[in-house]
């Protein structure tokens, strides 16, 4: 069910806060990204915007719910029709995690967000915000995209369901102070669509050394796992994310591997600072 404002903003003046063409406004819906998915097979433009105040069937990456309560978060989506030409699809989840994290940094403080590739936002060693993004194909149509972006905002340790509380965290939770949703919000859509708009080839350098700047596994143990069987594939240590967004290991026979899907987990035998940004290398190394 549609409705006219959000914060006690109506959703022409939001469109306008964001850069949007459009904002659909919700109270609630099973999930924002398909709302938005039907509203891009529907034609909607590039950087169409919907927010719903809940969820009730949010989704995460693998399958996985994402709670989506009332009145605490930020649950969006955006249509993203990137030009012809522009940078590989592939790429787009790393685009937006760290649009994300941007966007939350002007609320935490520069430098607070810290990044899990591929996309997961953390403050402190939590995690505040997640991404998860969508392709839909149709025959003769070029494809468009949906980022589903949710960023846990207002919450206290106990909004958070039990399974969660050790591992979540809330923009109010680990900062002390409640941020304005409305210019968190603008802040996140204005950095994401200013860094999907890229042109064509790998990740530049400003995308790179952003990520490699929050990049909150370099330098430490990993696990990589099958995120459908959580089969561990991978153990090695963390070295940078490479221009064709590859979280790269160097296992512990010294062979450089590069990952390309899976969820990923520091084991906590940290090798600290030691990895130096050189170790970050171009794509397809
Ligand atoms: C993850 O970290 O697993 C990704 C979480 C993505 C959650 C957001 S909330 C808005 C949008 N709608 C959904 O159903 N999921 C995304």
């Amino acid at each position: 069910m549609p409705c006219a404002s959000w914060e006690g903003v109506d959703a022409a003046e939001l469109a306008a806060r964001c850069g949007v063409p459009a904002a659909h406004l919700h109270a609630r819906v099973d999930s924002t990204n398909d709302v938005a998915r039907s509203l891009a097979d529907e034609g909607a433009p590039h950087g169409t915007l919907v927010l719903s105040e809940a969820q009730a069937a949010g989704r995460g990456r693998a399958g996985r719910a994402w709670a989506s309560p009332p009145g605490l978060g930020l649950w969006l989506s955006l249509v993203l029709r990137p030009a012809p030409g522009a940078g590989a699809p592939e790429l787009l989840p790393l685009r937006v995690g760290l649009g994300a994290a941007l966007g939350i940094e002007t609320a935490a403080g520069e430098g607070a967000a810290r990044l899990k590739w591929p996309n997961d936002v953390l403050l402190g060693e939590r995690k505040v915000a997640g991404v998860l993004c969508e392709a839909t194909w149709s025959v003769g149509r070029a494809p468009s995209f949906v980022a589903g972006i949710g960023v846990n905002v207002l919450h206290r340790p106990a909004d958070f369901p039990p399974e969660l509380r050790d591992t979540a965290t809330s923009i109010a939770a680990a900062t002390g102070r409640a941020p304005d949703r409305v210019a968190l919000l603008s802040a996140i859509v204005a950095h994401v669509l200013r860094l999907v708009d890229a042109p064509a080839g790998p990740l530049g350098p400003e995308v790179l050394a952003g990520i490699a700047r929050r990049d909150a596994l370099r330098g430490r143990a990993v696990l990589v796992s099958d995120p459908a069987t959580g089969r561990a594939t991978l153990h090695g240590t963390a070295l940078g994310i490479a221009a064709d967004g590859a979280l790269l290991l160097r296992t512990e026979a010294g062979v450089l591997r590069r990952v390309l899907s899976g969820s990923v987990r520091p084991t906590g035998a940290d090798v600290g600072a030691a990895v130096a940004p050189d170790h970050i290398l171009p794509a397809n190394p």
